[in-house]
């Protein structure tokens, strides 16, 4: 089964901001701000089609979205491919010995389980696994 690109991240200081400027650029429907308190992030998806784009605004100063803004700037945090079942993906990294930033997957902000690969291992690429509906066991 090919990964698809579920969405590509955008790291934004201001996510009221970012999201009118999104709703005008992408002319798509904007899904309202959630609050990840778990992630210390608020997002939000602009729904284009079967790969959105999120929009992560940190809520702290410690997290490393938070960092990434400071170092980085404004732009692409990380990219998310869905998969079918997440801890045979992890197993299957794990055993490739690409290093994980999450070796047990956690809820994101849609309810899926995810689970984030070190940029290290990836070409400077923060990726983002997301399990289907199908599999979702929570
Ligand atoms: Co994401």
């Amino acid at each position: 089964m090919t990964h698809r690109i579920n969405h590509i991240a955008i790291a934004v200081k201001d996510i009221e901001q970012s999201r009118s400027l999104f709703g005008l650029v992408s002319k798509a429907a904007i899904s309202e701000v959630i609050e990840v308190p778990d992630q210390k992030v608020k997002v939000c998806f602009v729904e284009t089609g079967e790969t959105k784009i999120e929009l992560v605004q940190p809520t702290e100063g410690n997290v490393g979205v938070a960092k990434f803004l400071k170092n980085r700037g404004e732009g692409i945090h990380h990219i998310c491919l869905g998969v079918e079942n997440i801890e045979v993906e992890l197993a299957a990294y794990k055993e490739k010995g690409i290093r994980l930033i999450d070796e047990t997957p956690r809820i994101g902000a849609e309810g899926h389980r995810v689970a984030f690969v070190h940029p290290q291992s990836t070409n400077g690429v923060l990726i983002e696994l997301e399990e289907l509906e199908s599999h979702n066991q929570s």
